[in-house]
Protein backbone atom coordinates (compact mmCIF):
# COMPACT_ATOMS: atom_id res chain seq x y z
CA UNK A 1 0.00 0.00 0.00
CA UNK A 2 1.36 3.32 -1.10
CA UNK A 3 2.21 6.70 1.64
CA UNK A 4 -0.41 8.76 1.23
CA UNK A 5 0.70 11.23 -1.44
CA UNK A 6 -1.87 14.65 -0.78
CA UNK A 7 0.28 17.28 0.90
CA UNK A 8 -1.40 17.66 4.50
CA UNK A 9 -1.77 21.59 3.91
CA UNK A 10 -3.44 20.54 0.10
CA UNK A 11 -6.92 21.06 1.33
CA UNK A 12 -5.96 24.44 2.50
CA UNK A 13 -5.81 25.79 -1.33
CA UNK A 14 -8.07 27.76 -2.44
CA UNK A 15 -8.15 30.73 -5.13
CA UNK A 16 -11.73 31.23 -5.19
CA UNK A 17 -10.43 34.77 -7.76
CA UNK A 18 -10.06 32.28 -10.53
CA UNK A 19 -12.03 29.61 -8.82
CA UNK A 20 -15.80 31.21 -10.17
CA UNK A 21 -14.12 31.74 -13.41
CA UNK A 22 -15.15 27.99 -15.01
CA UNK A 23 -18.73 28.91 -13.79
CA UNK A 24 -18.43 31.84 -15.94
CA UNK A 25 -17.49 30.52 -19.05
CA UNK A 26 -19.61 28.45 -19.23
CA UNK A 27 -22.55 31.00 -18.90
CA UNK A 28 -21.00 32.74 -21.48
CA UNK A 29 -21.21 29.90 -23.65
CA UNK A 30 -24.92 30.41 -23.31
CA UNK A 31 -25.16 34.13 -24.79
CA UNK A 32 -24.23 36.13 -21.16
CA UNK A 33 -21.49 38.70 -21.73
CA UNK A 34 -19.34 38.45 -18.92
CA UNK A 35 -18.33 41.54 -17.12
CA UNK A 36 -14.83 40.27 -15.61
CA UNK A 37 -14.71 41.96 -11.67
CA UNK A 38 -12.77 39.08 -9.91
CA UNK A 39 -9.50 40.02 -11.62
CA UNK A 40 -6.81 42.79 -10.38
CA UNK A 41 -5.33 42.84 -13.39
CA UNK A 42 -5.49 46.30 -14.82
CA UNK A 43 -4.28 45.51 -18.03
CA UNK A 44 -6.77 42.81 -18.42
CA UNK A 45 -9.26 45.55 -17.97
CA UNK A 46 -8.28 47.75 -20.51
CA UNK A 47 -6.06 49.96 -18.78
CA UNK A 48 -3.06 51.29 -21.29
CA UNK A 49 0.47 50.57 -20.66
CA UNK A 50 2.04 53.80 -21.44
CA UNK A 51 3.67 54.09 -24.63
CA UNK A 52 6.88 55.58 -22.91
CA UNK A 53 6.98 52.59 -20.75
CA UNK A 54 6.36 50.51 -23.74
CA UNK A 55 9.19 52.23 -25.27
CA UNK A 56 11.76 51.32 -22.41
CA UNK A 57 11.14 47.76 -22.61
CA UNK A 58 11.18 47.23 -26.11
CA UNK A 59 14.56 49.06 -26.63
CA UNK A 60 15.82 46.58 -23.81
CA UNK A 61 14.08 43.52 -25.64
CA UNK A 62 15.48 44.68 -28.72
CA UNK A 63 19.56 44.51 -28.01
CA UNK A 64 21.35 41.53 -27.11
CA UNK A 65 21.61 42.24 -23.68
CA UNK A 66 21.90 40.45 -20.50
CA UNK A 67 18.42 40.76 -19.99
CA UNK A 68 17.91 37.04 -21.60
CA UNK A 69 20.26 35.79 -18.96
CA UNK A 70 20.33 34.94 -15.69
CA UNK A 71 20.64 37.22 -12.76
CA UNK A 72 22.27 36.92 -9.48
CA UNK A 73 19.87 35.16 -6.93
CA UNK A 74 19.24 38.45 -5.10
CA UNK A 75 18.34 40.51 -7.80
CA UNK A 76 20.25 42.74 -10.09
CA UNK A 77 22.45 44.88 -8.24
CA UNK A 78 21.60 48.38 -10.45
CA UNK A 79 17.55 47.50 -9.30
CA UNK A 80 18.35 46.89 -5.47
CA UNK A 81 20.43 49.87 -5.53
CA UNK A 82 17.50 51.65 -7.11
CA UNK A 83 15.51 50.88 -4.36
CA UNK A 84 17.23 51.21 -1.48
CA UNK A 85 18.20 54.60 -2.88
CA UNK A 86 14.30 55.62 -2.68
CA UNK A 87 13.83 54.45 0.36
CA UNK A 88 16.74 56.51 2.03
CA UNK A 89 15.15 59.53 0.28
CA UNK A 90 12.10 58.44 2.26
CA UNK A 91 13.81 58.56 5.23
CA UNK A 92 13.99 54.97 5.53
CA UNK A 93 17.57 52.91 5.85
CA UNK A 94 17.20 49.77 3.40
CA UNK A 95 20.25 47.69 2.61
CA UNK A 96 20.56 46.90 -0.97
CA UNK A 97 22.02 43.28 -0.41
CA UNK A 98 18.80 42.85 1.91
CA UNK A 99 16.62 43.07 -0.95
CA UNK A 100 15.62 40.13 -2.50
CA UNK A 101 13.49 39.42 -5.94
CA UNK A 102 11.36 36.43 -6.70
CA UNK A 103 9.04 35.99 -9.85
CA UNK A 104 5.86 38.26 -8.76
CA UNK A 105 4.87 38.49 -5.21
CA UNK A 106 2.97 35.07 -5.18
CA UNK A 107 5.99 33.52 -5.59
CA UNK A 108 7.49 35.52 -2.65
CA UNK A 109 4.54 34.97 -0.24
CA UNK A 110 4.47 31.06 -1.12
CA UNK A 111 8.69 30.91 0.22
CA UNK A 112 7.97 33.37 3.30
CA UNK A 113 5.34 30.73 4.38
CA UNK A 114 6.63 27.52 3.32
CA UNK A 115 10.31 28.55 4.51
CA UNK A 116 8.92 29.43 8.36
CA UNK A 117 8.79 26.36 11.02
CA UNK A 118 5.58 24.67 10.50
CA UNK A 119 4.95 25.45 14.13
CA UNK A 120 5.34 28.71 14.14
CA UNK A 121 2.51 30.71 12.64
CA UNK A 122 1.27 33.99 11.40
CA UNK A 123 -1.88 35.82 12.34
CA UNK A 124 -3.47 37.71 9.44
CA UNK A 125 -6.49 39.97 8.22
CA UNK A 126 -9.26 39.19 7.92
CA UNK A 127 -10.70 39.56 5.03
CA UNK A 128 -7.53 38.82 3.31
CA UNK A 129 -6.07 38.54 -0.23
CA UNK A 130 -6.32 34.59 -0.64
CA UNK A 131 -2.64 33.70 -1.39
CA UNK A 132 -1.94 35.09 1.85
CA UNK A 133 -4.53 33.35 3.98
CA UNK A 134 -4.18 30.10 1.76
CA UNK A 135 -0.38 29.50 2.05
CA UNK A 136 -0.06 30.25 5.55
CA UNK A 137 -3.05 27.55 6.36
CA UNK A 138 -1.31 24.92 3.91
CA UNK A 139 2.20 25.69 5.86
CA UNK A 140 0.69 24.83 8.98
CA UNK A 141 -1.77 22.04 7.93
CA UNK A 142 -4.59 23.99 9.57
CA UNK A 143 -7.13 27.21 9.19
CA UNK A 144 -5.18 30.64 8.88
CA UNK A 145 -5.74 32.50 12.48
CA UNK A 146 -6.50 35.79 11.65
CA UNK A 147 -7.67 39.24 13.39
CA UNK A 148 -11.02 40.87 11.95
CA UNK A 149 -11.28 43.42 9.67
CA UNK A 150 -14.33 45.94 10.83
CA UNK A 151 -16.79 46.97 8.03
CA UNK A 152 -18.54 48.82 11.00
CA UNK A 153 -15.28 50.56 11.77
CA UNK A 154 -14.15 51.78 8.20
CA UNK A 155 -12.27 48.18 8.06
CA UNK A 156 -9.76 48.96 10.89
CA UNK A 157 -8.62 45.72 12.97
CA UNK A 158 -9.41 45.80 17.09
CA UNK A 159 -6.02 45.97 18.31
CA UNK A 160 -7.04 44.63 21.91
CA UNK A 161 -8.35 41.44 19.84
CA UNK A 162 -5.50 41.23 18.27
CA UNK A 163 -3.22 41.56 21.27
CA UNK A 164 -5.31 38.75 23.25
CA UNK A 165 -4.84 36.77 20.17
CA UNK A 166 -1.29 36.52 20.70
CA UNK A 167 -1.26 36.11 23.96
CA UNK A 168 -3.19 32.80 23.97
CA UNK A 169 -1.62 31.74 20.65
CA UNK A 170 1.98 31.55 21.80
CA UNK A 171 2.56 30.00 18.25
CA UNK A 172 1.40 32.80 16.86
CA UNK A 173 5.54 34.20 15.40
CA UNK A 174 4.70 36.75 13.33
CA UNK A 175 2.20 39.30 12.27
CA UNK A 176 0.78 40.39 8.60
CA UNK A 177 -0.46 43.25 7.38
CA UNK A 178 -1.87 44.21 3.40
CA UNK A 179 -1.50 48.19 3.51
CA UNK A 180 -3.16 49.24 1.20
CA UNK A 181 -5.41 46.41 1.82
CA UNK A 182 -7.32 43.90 -0.56
CA UNK A 183 -9.77 43.69 -0.70
CA UNK A 184 -11.14 46.46 1.22
CA UNK A 185 -9.37 49.25 0.37
CA UNK A 186 -8.42 50.59 3.89
CA UNK A 187 -5.39 52.04 4.85
CA UNK A 188 -3.73 51.66 7.88
CA UNK A 189 -3.32 54.66 10.27
CA UNK A 190 0.10 55.56 11.44
CA UNK A 191 -1.37 55.01 15.26
CA UNK A 192 -2.35 51.57 14.53
CA UNK A 193 0.70 50.52 12.90
CA UNK A 194 2.55 51.53 15.76
CA UNK A 195 0.52 49.47 17.59
CA UNK A 196 1.33 46.58 15.17
CA UNK A 197 5.19 47.47 15.96
CA UNK A 198 4.51 47.26 19.69
CA UNK A 199 2.64 44.44 20.08
CA UNK A 200 5.72 42.67 17.86
CA UNK A 201 8.37 43.84 20.15
CA UNK A 202 6.53 43.13 23.48
CA UNK A 203 5.67 39.72 22.60
CA UNK A 204 9.11 38.92 19.85
CA UNK A 205 7.28 38.42 17.21
CA UNK A 206 8.44 39.88 13.42
CA UNK A 207 6.24 42.08 11.16
CA UNK A 208 5.64 41.43 7.37
CA UNK A 209 3.83 43.92 4.97
CA UNK A 210 2.51 43.77 1.65
CA UNK A 211 2.48 47.01 0.45
CA UNK A 212 2.03 46.58 -2.91
CA UNK A 213 -0.37 48.88 -3.41
CA UNK A 214 1.46 51.55 -1.54
CA UNK A 215 2.19 54.14 -4.72
CA UNK A 216 -1.65 53.71 -5.49
CA UNK A 217 -3.24 55.26 -1.91
CA UNK A 218 -5.27 57.81 -3.14
CA UNK A 219 -4.09 60.50 -0.65
CA UNK A 220 -0.19 59.59 -0.64
CA UNK A 221 -0.12 61.48 2.65
CA UNK A 222 -2.56 58.38 4.09
CA UNK A 223 0.25 55.86 3.57
CA UNK A 224 3.37 54.68 5.78
CA UNK A 225 5.14 52.33 5.06
CA UNK A 226 5.89 49.78 8.52
CA UNK A 227 9.45 49.72 7.18
CA UNK A 228 9.51 53.58 8.31
CA UNK A 229 7.91 52.36 11.51
CA UNK A 230 9.46 49.45 12.64
CA UNK A 231 12.57 50.77 14.76
CA UNK A 232 14.16 47.73 16.02
CA UNK A 233 11.40 45.03 15.22
CA UNK A 234 12.33 42.39 12.32
CA UNK A 235 10.02 43.30 9.51
CA UNK A 236 9.40 42.21 5.97
CA UNK A 237 8.04 44.48 3.52
CA UNK A 238 6.57 43.38 0.19
CA UNK A 239 6.48 45.16 -3.30
CA UNK A 240 6.35 44.45 -6.72
CA UNK A 241 5.52 45.58 -10.01
CA UNK A 242 2.08 44.15 -10.79
CA UNK A 243 -0.02 46.92 -9.83
CA UNK A 244 1.74 50.31 -9.97
CA UNK A 245 3.43 49.87 -13.35
CA UNK A 246 0.99 47.76 -14.26
CA UNK A 247 2.89 44.99 -15.65
CA UNK A 248 1.37 41.72 -13.73
CA UNK A 249 2.74 39.89 -16.51
CA UNK A 250 6.27 40.37 -15.42
CA UNK A 251 6.14 38.40 -12.83
CA UNK A 252 8.36 40.94 -10.83
CA UNK A 253 8.14 41.48 -6.79
CA UNK A 254 10.36 41.51 -4.21
CA UNK A 255 10.87 41.47 -0.35
CA UNK A 256 13.15 44.40 1.57
CA UNK A 257 14.30 42.91 5.27
CA UNK A 258 14.35 45.25 8.05
CA UNK A 259 16.42 44.89 11.57
CA UNK A 260 18.00 41.81 9.98
CA UNK A 261 20.75 42.54 12.76
CA UNK A 262 18.92 42.42 15.42
CA UNK A 263 17.43 39.05 15.36
CA UNK A 264 19.75 36.40 14.37
CA UNK A 265 16.90 33.74 14.34
CA UNK A 266 15.16 36.23 11.77
CA UNK A 267 18.27 36.61 9.91
CA UNK A 268 18.64 32.75 9.39
CA UNK A 269 15.11 32.50 8.64
CA UNK A 270 15.61 35.33 5.83
CA UNK A 271 18.99 33.22 5.13
CA UNK A 272 16.88 30.31 4.17
CA UNK A 273 14.03 32.21 1.98
CA UNK A 274 17.34 33.50 0.03
CA UNK A 275 18.96 29.41 -0.47
CA UNK A 276 15.24 28.23 -1.14
CA UNK A 277 15.51 31.16 -4.39
CA UNK A 278 19.00 30.25 -5.03
CA UNK A 279 17.84 26.44 -5.90
CA UNK A 280 15.19 28.16 -8.36
CA UNK A 281 19.03 30.15 -9.71
CA UNK A 282 17.11 33.27 -9.89
CA UNK A 283 13.86 35.31 -10.96
CA UNK A 284 12.85 36.87 -14.40
CA UNK A 285 15.25 39.45 -15.14
CA UNK A 286 13.77 41.44 -17.69
CA UNK A 287 11.52 43.84 -15.67
CA UNK A 288 14.34 44.28 -13.15
CA UNK A 289 16.49 45.33 -15.77
CA UNK A 290 14.42 48.10 -16.57
CA UNK A 291 12.80 49.05 -12.97
CA UNK A 292 15.47 51.83 -12.47
CA UNK A 293 14.40 53.21 -15.63
CA UNK A 294 10.61 53.01 -15.53
CA UNK A 295 10.14 54.06 -12.17
CA UNK A 296 12.97 56.50 -11.91
CA UNK A 297 11.27 58.35 -14.63
CA UNK A 298 9.60 61.89 -14.11
CA UNK A 299 6.82 60.47 -15.70
CA UNK A 300 5.99 57.38 -13.14
CA UNK A 301 4.84 59.94 -11.30
CA UNK A 302 2.52 61.95 -13.24
CA UNK A 303 1.63 58.18 -14.21
CA UNK A 304 0.30 57.37 -10.65
CA UNK A 305 -1.38 60.35 -9.99
CA UNK A 306 -3.75 59.87 -12.86
CA UNK A 307 -4.56 56.19 -11.99
CA UNK A 308 -4.78 56.95 -8.18
CA UNK A 309 -7.54 59.90 -9.53
CA UNK A 310 -8.96 57.67 -11.43
CA UNK A 311 -9.51 54.97 -8.94
CA UNK A 312 -11.07 57.30 -6.20
CA UNK A 313 -13.60 58.91 -8.52
CA UNK A 314 -14.72 55.06 -9.28
CA UNK A 315 -14.79 54.54 -5.28
CA UNK A 316 -16.66 57.95 -5.06
CA UNK A 317 -18.92 56.77 -7.73
CA UNK A 318 -19.26 53.16 -6.60
CA UNK A 319 -19.96 54.38 -2.75
CA UNK A 320 -22.50 56.91 -4.51
CA UNK A 321 -24.82 54.21 -6.24
CA UNK A 322 -24.35 50.94 -3.68
CA UNK A 323 -24.29 53.22 -0.57
CA UNK A 324 -27.51 54.26 -2.12
CA UNK A 325 -29.08 50.18 -1.56
CA UNK A 326 -30.25 49.26 1.70
CA UNK A 327 -28.96 46.16 1.37
CA UNK A 328 -25.60 46.46 1.49
CA UNK A 329 -22.93 48.24 3.94
CA UNK A 330 -20.05 49.85 1.55
CA UNK A 331 -17.08 52.06 3.41
CA UNK A 332 -15.14 54.06 0.34
CA UNK A 333 -11.82 52.80 -0.46
CA UNK A 334 -8.83 54.55 0.40
CA UNK A 335 -6.35 52.76 -1.82
CA UNK A 336 -5.77 50.01 -4.49
CA UNK A 337 -8.35 49.33 -6.97
CA UNK A 338 -11.04 47.17 -5.28
CA UNK A 339 -14.39 47.33 -3.32
CA UNK A 340 -15.33 45.42 -0.65
CA UNK A 341 -19.45 45.53 -0.02
CA UNK A 342 -20.53 43.33 2.47
CA UNK A 343 -24.60 42.60 3.33
CA UNK A 344 -27.03 44.11 6.36
CA UNK A 345 -28.02 41.48 8.37
CA UNK A 346 -31.91 41.36 7.24
CA UNK A 347 -30.33 41.20 3.24
CA UNK A 348 -28.75 37.81 4.60
CA UNK A 349 -32.12 36.52 5.89
CA UNK A 350 -33.95 36.94 3.17
CA UNK A 351 -31.91 34.37 0.60
CA UNK A 352 -32.92 36.19 -2.70
CA UNK A 353 -33.70 33.64 -4.85
CA UNK A 354 -32.94 35.26 -8.54
CA UNK A 355 -33.45 34.29 -11.98
CA UNK A 356 -30.83 33.60 -14.55
CA UNK A 357 -30.72 35.14 -17.85
CA UNK A 358 -32.10 32.56 -19.83
CA UNK A 359 -32.86 28.90 -19.36
CA UNK A 360 -29.44 27.56 -20.35
CA UNK A 361 -27.96 29.49 -18.01
CA UNK A 362 -31.00 29.12 -15.39
CA UNK A 363 -30.39 25.22 -15.58
CA UNK A 364 -26.12 25.59 -14.91
CA UNK A 365 -27.04 27.91 -11.74
CA UNK A 366 -29.34 25.32 -10.38
CA UNK A 367 -26.55 22.89 -10.61
CA UNK A 368 -24.50 24.83 -9.20
CA UNK A 369 -25.93 26.04 -6.50
CA UNK A 370 -26.18 22.11 -5.64
CA UNK A 371 -22.87 22.39 -4.67
CA UNK A 372 -22.88 25.16 -2.49
CA UNK A 373 -23.80 25.23 1.20
CA UNK A 374 -27.33 27.23 1.93
CA UNK A 375 -25.05 28.89 4.75
CA UNK A 376 -22.55 30.40 1.69
CA UNK A 377 -24.99 32.85 1.50
CA UNK A 378 -21.71 35.18 -0.81
CA UNK A 379 -20.99 32.41 -2.65
CA UNK A 380 -24.82 31.94 -3.77
CA UNK A 381 -25.05 35.15 -4.18
CA UNK A 382 -22.15 35.70 -6.38
CA UNK A 383 -23.18 32.99 -8.60
CA UNK A 384 -26.65 34.30 -8.77
CA UNK A 385 -25.41 37.88 -9.78
CA UNK A 386 -23.35 36.23 -12.39
CA UNK A 387 -26.36 34.18 -14.01
CA UNK A 388 -28.44 37.06 -14.18
CA UNK A 389 -26.32 39.77 -15.29
CA UNK A 390 -22.90 38.30 -16.03
CA UNK A 391 -20.66 40.25 -13.63
CA UNK A 392 -18.20 38.27 -12.41
CA UNK A 393 -17.49 39.22 -8.35
CA UNK A 394 -15.94 37.24 -5.86
CA UNK A 395 -17.61 36.23 -2.74
CA UNK A 396 -15.57 37.34 0.59
CA UNK A 397 -15.95 34.25 3.01
CA UNK A 398 -14.69 31.83 0.07
CA UNK A 399 -12.29 34.05 -2.08
CA UNK A 400 -11.18 35.89 1.02
CA UNK A 401 -11.60 33.64 4.26
CA UNK A 402 -13.55 36.22 5.77
CA UNK A 403 -16.47 35.86 8.27
CA UNK A 404 -18.48 38.43 7.45
CA UNK A 405 -20.41 38.20 4.30
CA UNK A 406 -20.29 39.81 1.25
CA UNK A 407 -18.32 40.62 -2.51
CA UNK A 408 -15.47 42.12 -3.72
CA UNK A 409 -15.87 43.86 -7.71
CA UNK A 410 -12.94 46.29 -9.09
CA UNK A 411 -12.36 49.88 -9.54
CA UNK A 412 -10.69 48.57 -12.87
CA UNK A 413 -13.38 49.20 -15.82
CA UNK A 414 -11.75 51.22 -18.14
CA UNK A 415 -14.82 52.41 -19.94
CA UNK A 416 -16.71 54.84 -17.92
CA UNK A 417 -20.42 54.00 -18.91
CA UNK A 418 -19.84 50.41 -18.57
CA UNK A 419 -18.57 51.18 -14.87
CA UNK A 420 -21.72 53.29 -14.14
CA UNK A 421 -23.93 50.05 -15.94
CA UNK A 422 -22.06 47.45 -13.57
CA UNK A 423 -23.31 49.32 -10.71
CA UNK A 424 -26.98 50.26 -11.80
CA UNK A 425 -26.69 46.45 -12.33
CA UNK A 426 -25.48 45.36 -9.00
CA UNK A 427 -28.08 47.70 -7.45
CA UNK A 428 -31.29 46.82 -9.24
CA UNK A 429 -30.22 42.63 -9.37
CA UNK A 430 -30.08 43.43 -5.12
CA UNK A 431 -33.31 45.80 -5.07
C1 LIG B 1 -2.13 42.11 -1.65
C2 LIG B 1 -1.52 41.39 -2.81
N1 LIG B 1 -0.30 40.87 -2.67
C3 LIG B 1 0.30 40.21 -3.68
C4 LIG B 1 -0.35 40.03 -4.88
C5 LIG B 1 0.35 39.24 -5.95
O1 LIG B 1 1.09 40.07 -6.76
P1 LIG B 1 2.07 39.49 -7.88
O2 LIG B 1 1.43 39.77 -9.18
O3 LIG B 1 3.34 40.25 -7.67
O4 LIG B 1 2.23 38.02 -7.63
C6 LIG B 1 -1.63 40.54 -5.07
C7 LIG B 1 -2.36 40.32 -6.32
O5 LIG B 1 -3.53 40.59 -6.48
C8 LIG B 1 -2.24 41.25 -4.00
O6 LIG B 1 -3.46 41.77 -4.12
Amino acid sequence: MRVNIVHPGAGELHYEIRGIVEFAKKLERTGIDITWENIGDPVAKGEEVPAWIRKIVATEVSQNSASYGYSPTKGLQAAREFIAADRSKQGTVLLAEDILFFNGLGDAINKVYTWLNPDARVLGPNPAYPTHSAIEAAHGRSDHLTYKLDPDNGWLPDMEEIRRTVENHPEVAALLVINPDNPTGMIYPKAILEEFVSIAREYKLFLIADEVYANLAFNQSDFISLGALAADVPTIIMRGLSKEVPWPGSRCGWLEFYNLKTDPDFASYARSIEEAKMTEVCSTTLPQTVLPAILGDPRYLTHLAARRAKYEARASEAVKVLGLSPALNVVKPKGAFYLAVTFKDDYLASGTPKSAANPKAQQLLDTALKDIPKDAFDKRFCHQLLAATGICSVPLTTGFNSTTAGFRMTLLEADDNKFTATLQSIKAFIS
